[in-house]
């Protein structure tokens, strides 16, 4: 999170300097996961004049930097946190088209159909039960336009025995599930509902309500970074280690991943 903070500060103090905007998102998008996932394929030339929602959006900095690069963002979040930071992004930064809050629970939000270009959660979906994520999903094949296109960013849970390994290893401020009761303790307050988190649950997903479904599987090398201590060597070794995941074969690769981008194209709309 304090990295995410130190983004959005430099995003404020660079806010007149293209050039510098352009370097931090280069750096993110080539080295921080969610980064590299949520803009795999160059999703940063894609954006120029397109409408543009993004689910969930949290500390609004990708919104952000969507409509840096030439977007028209609608941000939405159930918290009204995010509302209060849109509201300092857009007085500090000269977006071409300010950032529209939609605050709230999205299911309940009016939105205009058959209007957006894409929709976007970065790790958001997660976050949803798997009834609330049929929900949106439905809702979501209503508000893009024909042609339009979600992108998420999401862990991927596609192996138990990682996932074990996952929860064996204690991280700061989540105890090794071998620590049973402070483990139990933890899970009170987790905000995250036991649901199917694998890349074959949202592919079933993405054949139901679109055309076109594809998942990119994320970080199946980079995840083991996560052991090394951090040195001035961690970022060049994760911007490594996505290069030589590519090379993988793909079924290895889905099998490892620690996360996935997924993306459905063109919604069926007989699902209104
Ligand atoms: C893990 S955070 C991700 C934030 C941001 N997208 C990012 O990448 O940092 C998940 C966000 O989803 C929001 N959220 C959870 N349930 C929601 C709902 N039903 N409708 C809208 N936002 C929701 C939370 O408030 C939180 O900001």
């Amino acid at each position: 999170m304090s990295h995410k903070l130190g983004l959005i500060r430099i995003f404020f103090q660079i806010s007149k300097s293209f050039a510098c905007e352009r370097s931090v998102i280069n750096d993110a998008t080539k080295t921080d996961t969610s980064w590299v996932g949520l803009y795999y394929g160059q999703f940063q030339n894609q954006l120029k004049g397109k409408i543009v929602l993004e689910l969930g959006c949290g500390d609004c900095l990708n919104a952000a930097v969507m409509a840096k690069l030439g977007a028209k963002v609608y941000a939405n979040d159930i918290s009204q946190k995010s509302g209060k930071i849109i509201k300092e992004l857009n007085s500090k930064c000269n977006f071409q088209f300010p950032l529209q809050f939609i605050e709230g629970d999205f299911l309940f939000a009016e939105v205009n159909h058959d209007y957006f270009d894409f929709v976007i959660g970065k790790a958001f979906v997660h976050h949803l039960t798997e009834e609330q994520e049929l929900e949106f999903t439905k809702k979501i094949v209503t508000i893009l336009k024909p042609n339009g296109v979600v992108r998420y960013f999401e862990p991927a849970v596609n192996s138990k025995f990682l996932d074990y390994l996952r929860w064996l290893t204690p991280v700061p401020g989540r105890p090794s599930i071998i620590q049973r009761n402070k483990f139990k303790n933890w899970k009170l307050n987790d905000p995250h509902p036991e649901r199917d988190n694998s890349s074959k649950h949202y592919k079933i997903i993405g054949n139901e309500y679109f055309e076109y479904t594809k998942i990119v599987p994320i970080g199946a090398i980079e995840r083991f970074c996560k052991l090394i201590p951090t040195s001035k060597y961690n970022r060049p070794l994760r911007r490594i280690s996505y290069k030589v995941e590519r090379l993988l074969p793909k079924s290895l690769n889905l099998l490892l991943t620690r996360s996935h981008l997924i993306e459905y194209k063109n919604p069926k709309k007989n699902y209104r």
